[in-house]
């Protein structure tokens, strides 16, 4: 069943690069436009589309975390996101025009359903982007976008997610490409480069002994510290979350500018921090902020753990371990910089003892409220 794998988990983390390649598939016409005929609220509708608000729980929702820098970078559409657990209970600004985008790997998380119906009740559309065919929460929406990832049995996501990142894009690119915005060019770049995504998080996974290695080496710590910026903050709280689920450790994902800002007071000899460092090409301002980050707190006893792309030098005299992702567009990065977080915290747990596939206390689908 597991297919040779120790555990589940291992198995699809392995399986992501297919499930990737699964999600994209019949959706990418030979042209480079987007086929999402599924999406069946019609293109008039969406043009007239003027917030956009994501609701979703755990690592379904730092997937919508990382969707709304796409949403809002390719459509120009205001977006939202929200835990869907706080979302129906202060009374959210919705009506016709608001088109409201559930994610949810189960298709039966209980705050995720409660919030789509809420939300319909005000008359907004509700997108779901889903793992799991005929579940309720696609049942419960006006349109479904199912992520085709395979059956995901580890309590802790990894395939789903990463095809929740290839969903979400591919929304936030079809909503460009439907509303025609000024970045047509970069909308038809990105869909090539998101055709061989699947290439590199292969290759992702292909250099993983040395994270291995490293995991084991830090089974006796007691806390992690998770850096980000721009999409990799998202990409932190992802590193932190599957930390504390499956090594039972203290973990806590940080955006790296707020680090002046409280968190560099936890800061300590050898505690482990690791620093996901946005694309040098792009938003080469934020690597430069970043690298910056790195130095402080190395200056203060931190172990860096710096994921970095192929290439970048900057990081290089300030790396305690370099773990090294290939280049992508800058919004597509979180597609490989969480794969080496995944294979960290599922080493880290197993060397500590747990059980990864049935992390304590929890449950793979949260059906009670
Ligand atoms: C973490 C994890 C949970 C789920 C969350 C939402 O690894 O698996 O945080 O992401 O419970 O579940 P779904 O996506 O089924 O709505």
């Amino acid at each position: 069943e597991k297919g040779g794998y120790a555990s589940f988990m291992l198995k699809e983390i392995a399986e992501q690069p297919k499930a990737v390649t699964d999600t994209l598939l019949g959706r990418i016409d030979g042209s480079g436009s987007l086929t999402l005929d599924e999406v069946r609220i019609p293109a008039n509708v969406l043009r007239e589309v003027d917030k956009v608000v994501i609701v979703a729980c755990g690592t379904a929702f730092h997937a919508g975390l990382i969707a709304k820098y796409a949403i809002e970078h390719w459509t120009r559409i205001p977006c939202e996101v929200e835990l869907a657990s706080e979302f129906r209970y202060r009374d959210p600004i919705l009506d016709q025009q608001t088109l409201v985008i559930a994610v949810s790997q189960s298709g039966e998380t209980m705050d995720t359903l409660m919030a789509l119906r809420h939300a319909r009740e005000q008359g907004a559309r509700v997108l779901a982007i889903c793992n799991t065919n005929g579940s309720t929460i696609p049942r419960e929406s006006d349109a479904v976008l199912y992520t085709h990832a395979g059956p995901e049995v580890a309590v802790a996501s990894t395939k789903a997610f990463l095809t929740q990142l290839v969903a979400c894009y591919l929304v936030a690119l079809y909503l460009g490409q439907v509303r025609g915005t000024k970045w047509a060019d970069e909308i038809r770049a990105v869909v090539r480069d998101l055709s061989s995504i699947s290439g590199a998080v292969e290759r992702v996974l292909g250099t993983m002994e040395p994270v291995r290695e490293l995991a084991r080496s830090l089974a006796g710590k007691d806390t992690v510290l998770f850096l980000g910026r721009h999409v990799g903050y998202p990409v932190a709280l992802e590193g932190a979350l599957k930390l504390k689920e499956l090594a039972y450790m203290h973990a806590e994902g940080f955006a790296a500018g707020e680090l002046k800002h409280g968190p560099i007071a936890l800061i300590e000899d050898d505690v482990p921090v690791v620093v996901v460092v946005p694309s040098p090409r792009g938003r080469s301002v934020l690597r430069d902020k970043i690298v910056s980050n790195i130095q402080e707190i190395r200056a203060r006893g931190a172990r860096t753990i710096v994921v970095a792309e192929e290439g970048d030098e900057a990081v290089v005299p300030y790396a305690d371990h370099l773990i090294r992702i290939p280049a992508t567009p800058t919004l597509l990065q979180p597609l490989v910089a969480t794969v080496p977080l995944q294979v960290f915290a599922c080493e880290l747990a197993t060397a500590r003892g747990n059980e990864v596939d049935q992390p304590r206390n929890l449950a793979k689908s949260v059906t009670v409220e």
